[in-house]
């Protein structure tokens, strides 16, 4: 194992590229391989042990590869899988990401939060455990989106159909006051702009991508295990699914300005 080996970063597809953008901003000249899973997305309605096996055979896959640290950039398969993960593999740096429903309920004191993620991760005791943590200080308000990933999957950021779809989920709220909305997927901060605009630009919004990204270099750092490298590094695009288009779309994905 070298420095220069590659960091393994995976999603259940394409939704991991949001927090890949984050990491490759703060550690340039990292190599590193980006794994979708898009053949098997969602994971979202899968079940605990579907996620966890699906999970495992990408961090296997990334491992033959070389990886030295693995990123799951997917908040469903950290919930289910990331646990037994590092029980599995002791020896090996895996970064986890959850939803920022931290830094949202510092900045909404006493408001109200909603927090949209898939079905999974807010079933899963791992949130559970966090909402615990931060129900005294906002009122927190949990919303599944089920069929969001599948316009991100098809490179559809914003249309008349997938403003109708949020909407019947939004007007569920019936016109309570959000302050903050907590994006507890990777897919969703590309549909970012949309979600703003629904809450006429009004509620502050949190994802855990940056987070995640310092996360990783302080593990990184730890260990000793940050390239020295002067040059920038490369990323090695990976997809699951048998159409090709798929890894065109990851790249336009890495690229688009958000905001
Ligand atoms: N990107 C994944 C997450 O962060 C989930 C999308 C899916 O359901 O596959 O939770």
């Amino acid at each position: 194992m070298t420095l220069d080996n590659p960091i393994g970063i995976m999603d259940s597809g394409m939704g991991g590229i949001s927090v890949l953008r984050e990491i490759t901003k703060l550690m340039p000249n990292e190599n590193y391989i980006f794994y979708g899973d898009s053949k098997n997305a969602p994971y979202g309605s899968r079940s605990t042990e579907e996620i966890y096996h699906l999970t495992s055979d990408v961090v296997d896959k990334m491992l033959d590869m070389g990886v030295k640290a693995v990123v799951i950039a997917c908040n469903t398969a950290s919930s289910a899988a990331g646990k037994r993960l590092r029980e599995k593999y002791p020896q090996l740096p895996i970064i986890a990401i959850e939803p920022a429903l931290k830094p949202a309920v510092i900045s909404c004191p006493g408001g109200r939060v909603l927090v949209l993620a898939t079905e999974a991760t807010l079933r899963e005791q791992k949130f559970a455990t966090l909402m615990e943590a931060w129900k005294d200080r906002a009122e927190i308000i949990k919303m599944p989106l089920p069929g969001l990933p599948e316009f991100v999957e098809r490179g559809e950021l914003d249309s008349p159909e997938l403003r109708k779809f949020l909407m019947g989920y939004f007007s569920q709220l019936e016109g309570k006051k959000i302050d903050g909305v907590v994006l507890g997927c990777t897919h969703y901060p590309f549909v970012r702009k949309v979600i703003s605009e629904l809450f006429n630009n009004e509620v502050r919004i949190f994802d855990g991508a940056a987070g995640t990204a310092r996360q990783l270099r302080r593990r990184l750092h730890s260990i000793n295990m940050i390239s020295n490298s002067s040059t920038p590094g490369n990323i090695t695009w990976l997809n699951s699914s048998d159409d090709p288009e798929m890894i065109e779309l990851s790249k336009k994905l890495y690229k688009i300005k958000l905001d």
